[in-house]
């Protein structure tokens, strides 16, 4: 596996694949990797011939009290994690690379970074939404592959791309989970013992919804309530917001009339965590 620090020597390798009929599959993280990652990794496998994964903690996706500095970080584990998978190319930039001195230029997806972790994290999508385009220009990949853990952040991206008119497809794959039911997150590794118990208590939420839907409940403010007592059983976690939104364009619904989506985010003592789940 290759190890590419530069984004100028990132984008002259890229554009040689691109000359050579070479498709490129990219897979955006900011490290400290988990299953999850990995099968982000796996498909892009299955979709091109070149997979490079970028590993980069983006300051500009934190908010000034969030966990930029202490986010989880250990790149020789990651590194030999992606070589095993099969990663062939791992770019690894520093901030002077993607943001060049003078900086000034960001992408705002306007409605859908609003609501939902928009309200609470301002700028955060914002943040995303210009490393991503940079990423995309420096690797000019044909397909670019995510969790839909983060499914705001999926459809703030695959909206970019859209309307910014980036010829890379955008792919989401579905939340990998640990076999208790936890959502992977590199996160997670803030959580201790008892948290990451108390943390189950997002995928039971999302289980119950989705029963209830199957069961034909359509009324949103009832299987949302259902939702929320569940999560506040115990008291041991706060609700930030659980809310039930159109799946595309994540707008409020109060009926279960199309493609759906619960999502939540929740705080167990100091650590935020969220989840989501199609309904
Ligand atoms: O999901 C992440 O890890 C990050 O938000 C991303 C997409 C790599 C942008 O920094």
């Amino acid at each position: 596996m290759r190890r590419i620090p530069s984004a100028r020597d990132m984008q002259s390798q890229a554009l040689e694949w691109r000359a050579s009929g070479k498709r490129i599959a990219f897979v955006p993280t900011m490290g400290y990797l988990h299953e999850g990652h990995l099968r982000l990794v796996d498909e892009a496998k299955r979709r091109a011939d070149i997979v490079v994964m970028s590993i980069y903690v983006n300051p500009t996706q934190f908010g000034p009290l969030e966990d930029f500095e202490k986010y989880p970080r250990d790149l020789e584990r990651d590194a030999a994690m992606a070589e095993a998978r099969g990663v062939d190319c791992l770019f690894i930039p520093d901030s002077a690379d993607i943001y060049p001195p003078g900086h000034q230029t960001f992408v705002t997806v306007e409605d859908l970074s609003r609501g939902l972790c928009g309200v609470f994290r301002p700028g955060h999508f914002r943040g995303v939404a210009t490393v991503v385009a940079a990423l995309f220009l420096i690797v000019q990949p044909h397909v670019a592959v995510f969790g839909e853990k983060d499914y705001q952040q999926l459809k703030v991206i695959q909206r970019m791309a859209l309307d910014l008119h980036m010829p890379v497809e955008v792919v989401g794959l579905p939340t990998v989970r640990e076999a208790t039911g936890l959502a992977m997150s590199s996160r997670n590794a803030y959580l201790s013992e008892a948290e990451k118990l108390e943390a189950l208590k997002l995928g039971r939420a999302i289980l119950l919804a989705q029963d209830l839907a199957r069961g034909g409940e359509k009324r949103v403010a009832v299987i949302a309530e259902k939702g929320r007592d569940l999560l506040a059983e115990g008291g041991d976690l706060r609700i930030q917001y659980a809310e039930i939104v159109d799946a595309e364009t994540l707008a409020s619904l109060e009926v279960l009339d199309k493609p759906a989506r619960l999502i939540l985010a929740v705080y167990i003592n100091k650590k935020r965590l969220i989840d989501n789940g199609p309904l």
